[in-house]
C-alpha cells in the first residue's frame, strides 16, 4: 500500500467524518419516519413535517439543514421546503427496492451503539449479546433483507441455480438455517408454492417476526418457523438446505457446514450466501472493505465470540476457505456462482 501524504489524508479526515454523520442523520431519518412522511406529503418545511409526526422543530430543523447538506434531501431556499427526489425515496424509503439503503443506515447506527460493550471485550476478550443489541438493529436486518431477498434473491441470483430452481418448482422440502426474521424463506415460499419450507433461527424474536413476515404477505400455507441452535445438531432431513448470511456467524463454522450436511437428504443441494471476501482482509479494498470491517467488529465477529465462538468475522469465509471447511464438512463440489454483488457471494454446494 503506498503512503498517503498529510493533506490528503486531512482531506480524507474530513470526508469520513462528514460521513459518519451523513450516516448518524440518515438512521435518525429512518428511525422518526421523517424520510417516509416526507415521500408520502412532498414538499415541506420543518414546522408541517414536526406538526405530522409530532417532533421538537428545532431539532428537525437542524437535522434537515444537515441532511440538505449531506445531499440526501432537496431543499427550497426561499419557502424553506424540503422533499425527496425519486431517486432519494428508491433509497431511503422504497421496501424492499433495488436500491433501499435505509436499512443499511439503520443497521449500521445500531451495531454502534453497545459501545462500552465493545471497548470492554477489546480489553477483556468475550463478545455481545444478540440481547444487548437494540430491537432497532433486528429490525433493521429485516429490512436489509426485505431487498436482498425479495429483489437480489428472486430476481438476479435464482436464474443461476436451474437445478435448485427445477427442484423447487416440482415440490421439495426446504430449510433456512440462521433464517433471521424468514426474508429469504418467505420470498422462497411464494415463489415455489408446490415446496415446503422450514426457517430455524437461534435468536427467538426472529421467529416471531419471521411468523409475521410470513403472514403478512399472505405465505402461510407451506411455510413454518422453529426456534433451534445449529449447535443442537441436525433437526432433519432436507432436500434443499440454504444459509444466508449465516456460517461466517456461527461459533464453528464447521461444524455448522457439517449439520447441514447431515440435513441434506441423497442428492441435495445447498445454497449459500455469504460475504464476498478476498483471502487477505487488508486486500478487501474500497468502502465496502470497510465496511466489511467495520460490521465485523460491531455485530458478526463479535457475537460469534459471544458464544464462545472462533469469530471467524465478516470476511473470514472467502472462497479458499469456504472450499477447505466444506471438505471437511463431506460435500464433494462447490460451486462459486457468477453474481457480481459488491457485498454478497453465491455457492451451490452438493
Ligand atoms: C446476519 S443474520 C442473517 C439473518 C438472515 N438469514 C438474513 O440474511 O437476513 C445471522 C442470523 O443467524 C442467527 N444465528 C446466529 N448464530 C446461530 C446459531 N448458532 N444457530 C442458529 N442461528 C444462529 C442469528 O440469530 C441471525 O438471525
Amino acid at each position: 500500500m503506498s503512503e498517503t501524504k498529510p493533506k490528503e489524508l486531512l482531506a480524507q479526515a474530513s470526508r469520513d467524518m462528514a460521513g459518519a454523520f451523513s450516516a448518524r442523520l440518515c438512521a435518525i431519518g429512518v428511525e422518526l419516519g421523517i424520510f417516509q412522511d416526507l415521500d408520502r406529503n412532498g414538499r415541506s418545511t420543518s414546522e408541517q413535517i414536526a406538526t405530522r409526526i409530532g417532533l421538537n422543530e428545532r431539532y428537525l430543523r437542524e437535522w434537515l439543514h444537515g441532511i440538505v447538506l449531506s445531499g440526501y434531501v432537496e431543499f427550497d431556499k426561499t419557502t424553506r421546503e424540503a422533499w425527496l427526489s425519486a431517486q432519494q425515496a428508491q433509497v431511503l424509503v422504497d421496501e424492499g427496492g433495488r436500491f433501499a439503503q435505509y436499512g443499511a443506515f439503520k443497521l449500521l447506527n445500531s451495531a454502534l451503539l453497545p459501545y462500552d460493550k465493545l471497548l470492554a471485550a477489546f480489553r477483556g476478550g468475550g463478545g455481545i449479546g444478540f440481547e444487548d443489541y437494540p430491537p432497532a438493529l433486528w429490525e433493521a436486518l429485516d429490512h436489509t433483507g426485505c431487498s436482498r431477498y425479495r429483489h437480489f434473491l428472486i430476481n438476479d441470483w435464482l436464474p443461476h441455480v436451474p437445478s435448485l430452481v427445477k427442484k423447487l418448482s416440482h415440490g421439495a422440502s426446504f430449510a433456512d438455517f440462521g433464517c433471521g426474521t424468514g426474508r429469504s424463506t418467505v420470498e422462497l415460499a411464494k415463489r415455489f408454492p408446490s415446496s415446503n419450507f422450514v426457517g430455524y433461527d437461534a435468536f427467538l424474536p426472529n421467529i416471531d417476526k419471521a411468523d409475521e413476515n410470513a403472514r403478512s404477505a399472505g405465505a402461510g400455507g407451506n411455510i413454518t418457523f422453529k426456534h433451534w441452535n445449529i449447535g443442537e445438531g441436525s433437526p432433519g432431513k432436507y432436500d434443499v438446505v440454504a444459509c444466508f448470511d449465516l456460517i461466517h456467524d456461527l461459533p464453528d463454522p464447521e461444524l455448522g457446514l457439517r449439520v447441514i450436511q447431515e440435513s441434506m437428504n441423497q442428492g441435495g443441494l445447498f445454497l449459500l450466501m455469504d460475504i464476498e471476501a478476498e483471502d487477505d482482509p487488508v486486500d478487501n479494498d474500497g468502502p465496502f472493505g470497510v465496511f466489511k470491517l467495520g460490521i465485523s467488529l460491531h455485530f458478526c465477529m463479535t457475537t460469534s465470540m459471544w458464544q464462545g465462538g472462533q469469530g471467524l468475522g465478516t470476511v473470514g469465509l472467502p472462497e479458499t476457505v469456504l472450499r477447505e471447511l466444506s471438505q471437511k464438512a463431506g460435500f464433494s463440489k462447490v460451486s462459486k456462482l457468477d453474481i457480481h454483488h459488491p457485498l454478497n457471494s453465491l455457492y451451490l454446494i452438493e
